[in-house]
C-alpha cells in the first residue's frame, strides 16, 4: 500500500526512476539538423519590390493559423523553462532534463522559422510582431508543484504534437513542411512519453497527489499559446480545419495518455483521501463531457464545410 509522503520525500522517490527515463530519451532520440530540413533554394530577400503576399503559398486560413501558433508557442518555451526549474532543485536530474528539453525545443522554433520564412509560407512582419508581442507578455503555465508539472507537461507535449502532426498533413510534399512537421512532432513524442512515464511513477509513489494533480490539469487544460494576438480566432480557425479541437484532445492526447497510466487499475484502497477518490471520479466525468463537445465539435465542423462559413463557434 502507498503511502503518503512529503513533497520533498516525492522529489527524492523521483530521482532514479527520471534518471533511468533520461537515458532512455538519449538512446530514443535521433539528432537532426534544422539547416537540412530549410529549403534554403527556395528562399529570397523580402524587399520593398518582391514583399510577402498570401497568394505565393496558397494555404487555408487554418493551417497558416496554426504554422503561425505552432512556432510561436516553440518561441515562448524560455519561459516555460524558468517555471519548470522551479520544481527541479539544481542536484536533481529534472534539472539536467529540463535543460536538454529546452534545447530541443529551441531547434523546433528554429527549424519552423526558417521553413516558414524560406518558403513564405508565413508574412515574416506579422510573425515577428507576434513573437514580441507574445514574448513580452510572457504568459506560460505556473505549475504549483512537481506532480502537477509532470501532469501538465504529459498533456501539452501529446498535444503539441498532434498539432504539428496534424499541420505537416496538410502541407506538401515539395517544399519540406511534411518533413519538418514530422521531425518536430517526434520530439514531441518523446517528450511527451518522458513526462508521462515520470507521472505514472509519480502514481505508484503518492497516487492521491497525483490523481489530484492530473484532475486539476484535465479540468483546466488549454493548449499553451494565450498570450499569442488573437489566439482565440487562430484557434477557431485551426479547429476549423480539423487540425486540433477537443476532438483530438479527447482521441489523441486523452485517451493515450489515460491508457499508459492506467489510472483504473489503481486499487480503491491505495487512495486514502475523500478528495482523491472525488477526483477520480471527476475524471470519468471530464472524460464523458468530452465526448459529448467531440461529437458536437465534429458536427460542427461539417456543418461549416458544407456551408463554407467561417466565423462560428460550436454551439
Ligand atoms: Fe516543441
Ligand atoms: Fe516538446
Amino acid at each position: 500500500m502507498a503511502e503518503r509522503i512529503s513533497p520533498e520525500g516525492l522529489l527524492n522517490e523521483l530521482a532514479a526512476p527520471v534518471e533511468a527515463l533520461i537515458h532512455r530519451h538519449y538512446e530514443n532520440t535521433h539528432p537532426w539538423y534544422p539547416h537540412e530540413t530549410t529549403p534554403w533554394s527556395l528562399a529570397r530577400n523580402f524587399t520593398e519590390a518582391d514583399p510577402w503576399y498570401p497568394e505565393e503559398y496558397p494555404l487555408s486560413d487554418g493551417v497558416r493559423s496554426s504554422i503561425y501558433v505552432n512556432l510561436l508557442t516553440e518561441d515562448n518555451l524560455p519561459y516555460y523553462t524558468e517555471t519548470i526549474l522551479r520544481q527541479a532543485p539544481k542536484d536533481h536530474p529534472l534539472n539536467e532534463w529540463t535543460r536538454r528539453w529546452t534545447a530541443e525545443e529551441g531547434r523546433h522554433s528554429m527549424a519552423i522559422r526558417d521553413w516558414a520564412l524560406a518558403t513564405r509560407a508565413l508574412n515574416p512582419v506579422l510573425l515577428e510582431d507576434g513573437r514580441m508581442s507574445q514574448m513580452s507578455g510572457g504568459v506560460v503555465p505556473e505549475p504549483t508543484d512537481v506532480v502537477d508539472m509532470l501532469a501538465y507537461t504529459s498533456f501539452q507535449e501529446l498535444a503539441t504534437q498532434v498539432a504539428h502532426r496534424n499541420t505537416g498533413r496538410k502541407l506538401d510534399k515539395e517544399r519540406n513542411g511534411k518533413e519538418v512537421m514530422a521531425k518536430v512532432a517526434g520530439d514531441e513524442t518523446l517528450h511527451h512519453a518522458f513526462y508521462r512515464d515520470a507521472a505514472k511513477v509519480a502514481l505508484e509513489i503518492d497516487p492521491d497527489t497525483t490523481i489530484l494533480a492530473i484532475a486539476r490539469n484535465l479540468r483546466h487544460f488549454a493548449m499553451p499559446g494565450i498570450g499569442i494576438p488573437n489566439f482565440r480566432k487562430h484557434a477557431l480557425a485551426i479547429n476549423r480545419e480539423g487540425i486540433y479541437g477537443k476532438t483530438e484532445f479527447l482521441k489523441s492526447v486523452v485517451r493515450p495518455t489515460f491508457a499508459a497510466w492506467a489510472l483504473n487499475g489503481i486499487a480503491d484502497v491505495d487512495i486514502k483521501t475523500d478528495k482523491a477518490k472525488a477526483a477520480r471520479e471527476e475524471i470519468d466525468a471530464i472524460k464523458i463531457s468530452l465526448e459529448a463537445d467531440s461529437e458536437r465539435e465534429i458536427a460542427w465542423r461539417q456543418k461549416k464545410r458544407d456551408k463554407g462559413a467561417h466565423n462560428q463557434q460550436p454551439s
